[in-house]
């Protein structure tokens, strides 16, 4: 069982746990995700990874409440436990491999969109203290929306925010804020890393075409196994199936089919929908 040490409500609907998990603490490297069973006869939900500490033994989940499942493991309290905490699955970021000495020399831009703030999180505090140049641009729909603003603030060099109400930051999309960001004031980079919704990547990407930048991104495909065996992950990148669960869960976004990711990501939407509905939580804590 793994028990649930700490629990905060980000915002009404994003909940971030510190969960006892020591076997996959020791081991997870920025970049990589674990699967979530919040009992035995719930559903299998993969997560990225938003910290881990090996001392203390402990990994960090960010959910947000949009369906049956991620309600059920964000109505879990702290002293709880999950029946099934699996990980670190997927491959590490690339840069996890590169010297310290190749990283000093190198300029990153990460694009974080909404909830998927949470996993660029332990990226940038790696890149930083290897030498790499960092800055983050955060996009969400509202000021109250924003997430990691004062975690990211301290491990990143400069720090972008954007709201698409223009409560906060620039007013616009974060591909708006990358755009001005290079082409008005001047900034360069050799590497952006795009991690959001599907949509936000595609179009974080095509930006990233325009301005001759390359892009990493984090596909959250459907998955049901992790481990290669059942197929629901599959992507096509560079014009080959690939699945994200074992050779991702990041790739090069120039190469992937993002229309195809997104038909596939949606299959499913009609049964989540009516699971959402009449799901009635088996550890009786509503829905
Ligand atoms: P959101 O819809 O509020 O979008 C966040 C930001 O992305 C927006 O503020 C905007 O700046 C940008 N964006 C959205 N649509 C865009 C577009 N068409 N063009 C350019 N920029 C655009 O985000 P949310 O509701 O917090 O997103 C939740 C989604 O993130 C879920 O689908 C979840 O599965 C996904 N997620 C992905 C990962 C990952 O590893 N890729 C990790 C966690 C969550
Ligand atoms: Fe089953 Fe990837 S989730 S093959």
């Amino acid at each position: 069982m793994f028990k649930i040490v700490k629990k905060e409500m980000m915002t009404p609907t994003i909940c971030r746990m510190v969960v006892e998990a020591p076997r996959l603490a020791a081991s997870a490297l920025p970049g990589q995700f674990l699967i979530i069973r919040a009992d035995e006869q719930s559903e299998r939900i993969p997560l990225t990874i938003s910290d881990f500490d090996a001392e203390a033994g402990t990994v960090t989940i960010v959910t947000q409440k949009i369906g049956a499942s991620t309600s059920e493991i964000c109505s879990y309290n702290e002293g709880d436990c999950f029946a099934d905490v699996v990980g670190p699955l997927g491959n590490p970021s690339d840069f996890v491999t590169m010297s310290d000495e190749e990283l000093s020399g190198k300029a990153y831009v990460f694009i974080a969109g909404g909830v998927g703030t949470a996993p660029v999180y332990p990226q940038v505090k790696w890149l930083r203290e290897k030498g790499a140049k960092v800055d983050v641009i955060i996009g969400a729909k509202t000021k109250d929306l924003i997430i990691y603003r004062e975690e990211m603030e301290a491990v990143c060099d400069n720090l972008y925010l954007c709201t698409d109400d223009g409560s906060e930051g620039f007013h616009g999309l974060v591909t708006g804020l990358l755009e001005k960001l290079v082409t008005e004031d001047g900034k360069q980079y050799n590497q952006a890393v795009a991690i959001g919704p599907m949509i936000m990547m595609k179009f974080a990407t095509l930006t990233c075409k325009k301005l001759n930048l390359p892009v990493i991104v984090s596909l959250n495909t459907l998955m049901v196994d992790g481990t290669g065996m059942c197929g629901a992950c599959r992507v096509t990148v560079g014009g080959k199936v690939r699945f994200a669960c074992v050779e991702g869960p990041e790739f090069d976004g120039w190469q992937v089919d993002f229309d195809e990711a997104m038909r596939r990501q949606r299959m499913y939407n009609t049964e989540e929908k009516e699971a959402a509905e009449h799901h009635v939580c088996r550890i009786g804590r509503g829905k």
